[in-house]
């Protein structure tokens, strides 16, 4: 990554939903709304949703605005940078379910799947979440080895979980998040923070000054 740019982990705000909704397009061919950020949030007052904004760059623009149905309209005046990443977990009975992760294509490969995953588990940790647990296609096999890396193992068999193909599903999931956890990720953190620089204005730990 371009050592100037400092990506930044902060919540999602709806003025995020544009660009969300463009890098989940480009992910899983579907695309956020406003009533979908409005679900999330309403649906699940557990619900945390996380974007990576890299401040240096300028918004990606959707080009059909109109579809995203954004109630009110963007406020130009807003400085966000590029939204280049995005989670969202829920959190119910201690189980910390991580339902959407995606990074834009033009930024794979630079730990920032990493980072979003981080700082999700690091959030459900913060909230005294017992473990966490996905679903991931079985042909995902790059997701797949992110979250191994995290500790996630195959729980499950999901048969046809996906409506859009039938493909089956594996349901992953740690082990608990307790003290033996918690040194591992710590391990992880501090060899991402060796990668890249970023800021931590989500997850609660403050994971940029752990070291
Ligand atoms: C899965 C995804 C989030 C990974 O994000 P990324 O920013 O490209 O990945 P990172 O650079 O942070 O890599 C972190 C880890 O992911 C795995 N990984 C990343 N790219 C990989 C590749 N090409 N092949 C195998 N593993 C890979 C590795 O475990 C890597 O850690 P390591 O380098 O220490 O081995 C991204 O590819 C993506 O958005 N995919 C489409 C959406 C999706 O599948 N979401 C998950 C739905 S369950």
């Amino acid at each position: 990554m371009d050592t100037k740019l400092t990506p930044i982990l902060r919540e999602m705000a709806i003025e995020d939903l544009e660009q969300v909704s463009l890098v989940e397009q480009e992910a899983f061919n579907t695309s956020w709304t406003t009533t979908t950020y409005i679900y999330n949030v309403n649906r699940y007052s557990t619900t945390h949703l996380g974007v990576i904004e890299l401040p240096e760059l300028p918004p990606y623009r959707h080009p059909r605005p109109e579809r995203l149905q954004v109630l009110p309209p963007y406020d130009e005046s807003l400085s966000i940078g590029a939204i280049v990443a995005y989670g969202s977990m829920w959190i119910r009975n201690g189980e910390g379910h991580i339902s959407q992760l995606a990074v834009h294509p033009s930024h794979r490969g630079q730990r920032l799947g990493e980072l979003m995953l981080v700082g999700l588990l690091a959030k459900a940790m913060a909230c005294h979440a017992r473990f966490s647990a996905l679903e991931v296609r079985v042909s995902n096999v790059v997701a797949q080895a992110l979250y191994m890396k995290y500790g996630y193992r195959r729980a499950e068999v999901l048969p046809k979980y996906y409506s859009d193909n039938h493909e089956d599903a594996y349901l992953m999931k740690t082990s608990t998040l307790n003290e033996k956890y918690w040194l591992a990720f710590r391990e992880n953190v501090l060899k991402l923070a060796h990668s890249i620089t970023f800021k931590d204005q989500f997850s609660g730990l403050r994971l940029d000054l752990l070291q």
